[in-house]
């Protein structure tokens, strides 16, 4: 049922509810979940189509316009971000001053936020044109940024644009070409990458959308709230998990335990052990994010001629836990970010650039959110009610008294 909270505002009564388990905060047309029958839709599309069939781009228009793109319009929408995906000289130059070990969403989030001081003209969040500039600018750079990461943690220079190639093709370029060399793409990498951007473009209330909402409520510009949800997707329960996966499994093989013995661990929660890129606050099915990537993965490794034997470790911790009562009575299935690791890591990405690409994935989704928030009448300042259980009231005692 739903409560309507403005009855509780005049009845002067809150209900707390921690992690916001049965709390909306908004009422959104973008992305349907039934996370019962594990259904994924944005803007009423099955996951599965968009997946099959879309773009990264066309997917980025769908949930920001709310429609498909006509040809003309998807055609004007990928000049457009192509355009804008050279960085200022200066920006370059700043990205480069943190230190070379920095966990690159530390850098991601900072360099989102320094955006805003390079394009003060893209700021007002209520000019509809102003909007769209700053649409197309994070899209186009975030990519450009996200290449950077890579090739600054491994010493190599920022690879200029080529205008030509797709948004996908040309990332994987910028990040992994050597200068001046030819660098021909995978097709089946470039077509894994884009189907994995487009499941991760959007997926509802998650931590960082509820963050980059909440900071955008109080009117701050589309920057400063995508890099504060940047940062909300950094933590291991939520986009870092899928990092997180990747030192498990890595873990376990360095341990010389059997994936058995870990699994035992979990269960006992052994100092808050957990099974990484397993449950989802809403999912109490399978994820259908994860049942693509997971034939994703075996294709890209196939076709890469990678033999990964964390592959069979994860495919053997995901049979034991779908036949284990611990993992069945709580509904525990694998989520999107249980294999997505490995695919990255046979494409050429350090662990650490695993949740920078989630997040490069993302950015469509949390663009529209904040987009629909601020043309949504119903949008208050978000601040939430507390529950006081401290002290009553009581006096100051001066320090030489206590
Ligand atoms: N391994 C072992 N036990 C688990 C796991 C797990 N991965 N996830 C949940 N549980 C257990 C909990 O211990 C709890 O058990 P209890 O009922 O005996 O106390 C029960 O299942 C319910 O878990 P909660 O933590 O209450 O569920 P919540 O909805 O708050 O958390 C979350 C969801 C954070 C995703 C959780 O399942 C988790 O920590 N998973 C691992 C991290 C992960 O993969 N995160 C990525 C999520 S998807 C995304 O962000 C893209």
């Amino acid at each position: 049922g739903i409560v309507v909270s403005s009855l509780l505002r005049t009845t002067g009564k809150v209900t707390v509810d921690p992690g916001f388990m049965n709390t909306a905060s908004c009422e959104s047309q973008i992305t349907y979940i039934d996370g019962d029958e594990g259904i994924l839709r944005y803007r009423g599309y099955p996951i599965e189509q968009l997946a099959e069939k879309s773009t990264f781009l066309e997917v980025a228009y769908l949930l920001i316009n709310g429609e498909l793109p006509s040809p003309t319009e998807l055609d004007a929408f990928i000049t457009r971000v192509n355009r804008h995906t050279l960085v200022h000289e200066d920006f370059r130059t700043f990205m480069g001053t943190f230190p070379r070990n920095a966990h690159p969403m530390a850098v991601m989030a900072s360099a989102i936020n320094a955006l805003s001081t390079f394009y003060p003209e893209s700021l007002d969040p209520f000019d509809d044109d102003t909007v769209e500039l700053a649409t197309v600018l994070l899209l186009a750079k975030t990519r450009t940024i996200t290449s950077y990461l890579h090739r600054r943690a491994v010493g190599e220079p920022l690879l200029y644009p080529d205008y030509s190639r797709g948004y996908v093709d040309d990332f994987l370029r910028m990040t992994f070409a050597v200068p001046y060399m030819q660098y021909d793409t995978d097709p089946v990498v470039v077509d894994a990458l884009d189907k994995l951007l487009i499941l991760h473009a959007d997926h509802e209330q998650n931590c960082s959308t509820s963050t980059v909402r909440m900071v955008g409520s109080s009117h701050a510009n589309l920057y400063a709230s995508v890099a504060a949800g940047i940062n909300a997707l950094s933590g291991p329960l939520h986009g870092g998990a899928n990092e997180a996966v990747l030192r498990m499994l890595t873990d376990i093989q360095k341990s010389g335990d059997d994936v058995d013995t870990f699994m035992t661990r979990v269960k006992n929660k052994e100092q808050g052990v957990r099974l990484m890129g397993f449950g989802h606050r809403v999912y109490k099915n399978y994820d259908p994010r994860a049942a693509i990537v997971k034939s994703k993965a075996h294709a890209v490794l196939q076709a890469l001629g990678v033999e990964d034997e964390m592959l069979d470790m994860a495919l053997r911790l995901e049979e034991i836990a779908l036949n284990d009562d611990y993992f069945i009575e709580r509904k525990l299935y694998p989520n999107v970010d249980f294999y997505t690791g490995l695919i990255y890591k046979a494409m050429g990405f350090s662990p650490s650039m695993f949740t920078p690409l989630f997040a490069l994935g993302r950015m469509p989704g949390w663009i529209a959110q904040w987009r629909e928030m601020m043309k949504d009448p119903q949008t208050k300042i978000g601040r939430p009610r507390q529950v006081y259980t401290g002290a009553t009231a009581r006096d100051y005692v001066p320090v030489e008294n206590r």
